[in-house]
């Protein structure tokens, strides 16, 4: 009998295991085991098995063939290219760990953060609950993060050792805690400055319910001063850098009402933001459907995964009906599958993001949404994306 290292044992052991994994052993073996796991060690773990697996080439190439999806549906939007309108989003990478283990999982982009100015820990865990039945998780993180200064480092040791990532990376960026409301605008323009030449995107984050009083910095006077210091930041950096200003995003919540939907949208809009990613996590909660979904919705923090859905699809239909299908939105909330996806591009989104379908779908979710939005393309005779977006508002 061929007797396996311990290492490669392990990894045998934990592809089985872990919530990046996909198909028959996933469904077998990883949903029982990750209904006991704690969901923090759970998603580190499976972090790390990434990391491990493409850190040599034969794996790394394994890994890139089983989980290939589609290459027809490629998108450009903000002068970006996009092989897929699929991302990874934040929350998922908060210290931007495993960036090649997302190139070679055949996503589209990948976002990393929430990145703050300084480093901080975090509320105290637990911190992050998951309700299998309803596929949905409530996590009160609260911007565990390294801070801009390290995040930096490490971003030109990956940049030095492995060159520019294949995938358009995006930062998401945060407000520390300790930084009072009133010098937000400061913080985020210091992480971006920090980060400015790795980042292809940046996502002023303006909407976790898990920072006090974050929310607040979606008024009118407040965004439009970090919108401000962000922009000066990045006409910098474009001119020392000899480069184009990166686009700049604005992520929203959506426990916002219309008014508040419209103002920050023409807010972000007539400051020179380049689209809108509706959304963030809810502190809304769906009906429990056994008393353990009870208690985790019980938890303080925000909302994710399929509860989330309609939510987030409904504000992208009114976004797209508010700005005449001209501001790029970016969809994120509760995409489990194709199908699901589908309907968000439908809606008005142009490109699309999942966390919480990960942890429930496995990696396979990439492959399951890009290739289900290129058949659903196909039936309604589009020939590109772009004629799909926002179709649901047209009689096509
Ligand atoms: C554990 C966790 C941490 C998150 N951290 C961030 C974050 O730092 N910044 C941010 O903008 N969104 C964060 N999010 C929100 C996600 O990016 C996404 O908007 C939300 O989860 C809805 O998508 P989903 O239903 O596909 O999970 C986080 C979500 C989860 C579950």
């Amino acid at each position: 009998m061929r007797i396996l290292s311990p290492i490669r044992a392990q990894v045998l052991k934990n592809t089985f295991h872990h919530p990046l994994n996909m198909g028959l052993g996933h469904s077998i073996f990883a949903k029982p085991l990750l209904a006991v796991q704690d969901s923090e060690k759970a998603h580190s773990r499976a972090l790390k098995l990434l990391r491990f697996m493409v850190s040599n080439p034969i794996t790394r190439g394994t890994v890139t063939l089983l989980y290939k999806p589609s290459n027809r549906i490629p998108i450009s939007k903000f002068g970006i290219d996009f092989r897929n309108p699929f991302g990874i989003a934040a929350g998922m990478d908060k210290k931007a760990e495993a960036l090649r283990g997302w190139e070679s999982l055949g996503l589209g982009f990948m976002e990393i953060g929430g990145i703050t100015m300084l480093e901080q820990l975090g509320n105290s865990k637990p911190r992050m609950f998951r309700a299998g039945k309803s596929k949905a998780l409530v996590n009160r993180m609260g911007f565990n993060n390294p801070g801009s200064e390290k995040i930096a480092i490490q971003l030109n040791k990956h940049f030095s050792k492995h060159g520019q990532p294949k995938i358009p990376l995006w930062i998401n960026l945060g407000k520390s805690k300790l930084t009072e409301l009133e010098d937000a605008s400061d913080d985020y323009a210091t992480t971006m400055q920090r980060l400015w030449k790795y980042g292809d995107v940046f996502v002023i984050n303006v909407s976790s319910p898990n920072t006090p009083n974050l929310r607040e910095l979606q008024k009118d006077d407040d965004l439009k001063k970090i919108i401000k210091a962000c922009k000066d930041v990045n006409k910098t950096e474009a001119a020392l850098h000899k480069m184009s200003p990166r686009p700049i995003l604005v992520k929203i919540s959506p426990d916002v009402d219309d008014a508040q939907l419209l103002a920050i949208v023409n807010t972000a809009r007539s400051n020179g933001c380049n689209g809108i990613i509706a959304s963030n996590t809810t502190t809304s909660r769906p009906e429990a459907k056994s008393s353990g979904e009870r208690k985790v919705f019980a938890q303080a923090g925000g909302l994710s995964g399929l509860p989330l859905q309609n939510q987030s699809t409904e504000m992208i239909s009114k976004i797209y009906k508010m700005t005449n299908g001209e501001f790029p939105i970016i969809g994120v909330g509760g995409i489990m599958s194709g199908e699901d996806a589908w309907q968000k591009i439908c809606a008005g989104a142009s490109l699309l993001q999942a966390y919480s379908g990960f942890v429930f779908q496995g990696a396979s979710l990439t492959k399951q949404v890009v290739n289900g939005i290129e058949k659903k393309m196909r039936q309604n005779g589009y020939s590109t994306l772009d004629q799909a977006i926002g179709s649901a508002h047209r009689d096509d």
